[in-house]
C-alpha cells in the first residue's frame, strides 16, 4: 500500500472537536445502533462526554454535516493511542477513515501511533503493520 498522504481535499475539513459538535457526534454515534451503545445509551452518554473530554478528538466535515470521527490518548510521550475511529455509513468509501488517522499521525510526528482493532482488514488495507494483542484481563460485573 502506498503510503503517501492523501492530498488536500477543499471539500472536507478535519478539525478538533469542540463542544458545540456535542449533537452531531452523539448522532453519529447513534446511527451506528447496538454495537456503539455503551457510548450513547442511558448513562453511557454522560460518561462518554466525559472520555471525549480527556482525549484527542477530531472531527471531520463535508461542508457543515460531520461525517466522521477519531479520538485517541497521548500517553505522555510514550504513544498515541487511537481507540475510537467512526465514519457515518453514508460516507464511507470516500477515504474520509484513512484521512482522520493520517491528521492523527500529522498532530503528532515525533510520536508512536497505535490504534487497538475491532477491523483488522481495514488496518491492513491501510497498511499498518501488527504489533501485539489485546487480552480481556477483566470483564466488568
Ligand atoms: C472502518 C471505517 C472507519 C472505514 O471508513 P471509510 O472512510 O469508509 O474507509 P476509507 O474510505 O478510509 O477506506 C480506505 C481503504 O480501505 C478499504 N476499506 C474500507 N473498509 C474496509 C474494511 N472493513 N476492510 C478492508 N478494507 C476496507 C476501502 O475500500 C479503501 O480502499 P481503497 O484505498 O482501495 O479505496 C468505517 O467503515 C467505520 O466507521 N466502521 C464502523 C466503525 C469501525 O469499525 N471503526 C473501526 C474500529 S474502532
Amino acid at each position: 500500500m502506498d503510503r503517501t498522504p492523501l492530498p488536500p481535499d477543499e471539500t472536507v475539513l478535519v478539525r478538533a472537536y469542540r463542544p458545540d459538535d456535542e449533537d452531531a457526534l452523539f448522532a453519529l454515534i447513534e446511527r451506528e445502533g447496538e454495537e456503539w451503545k455503551d457510548y450513547w445509551q442511558g448513562s453511557g452518554r454522560a460518561k462518554y462526554l466525559t472520555a471525549l473530554t480527556g482525549s484527542i478528538v477530531d472531527v471531520l466535515f463535508e461542508g457543515d454535516e460531520l461525517c466522521g470521527y477519531v479520538r485517541s490518548r497521548d500517553d505522555d510521550g510514550f504513544g498515541v493511542y487511537i481507540l475510537d475511529l467512526l465514519v457515518d455509513q453514508r460516507h464511507r468509501g470516500k477515504h474520509h477513515g484513512r484521512r482522520l488517522m493520517e491528521h492523527v499521525c500529522q498532530q503528532h510526528p515525533d510520536d508512536d501511533v497505535y490504534v487497538t482493532s475491532d477491523v483488522d482488514p481495514y488496518y491492513e488495507k491501510l497498511g499498518y503493520t501488527r504489533e501485539g494483542t489485546v487480552f480481556v484481563v477483566q470483564r466488568r460485573p
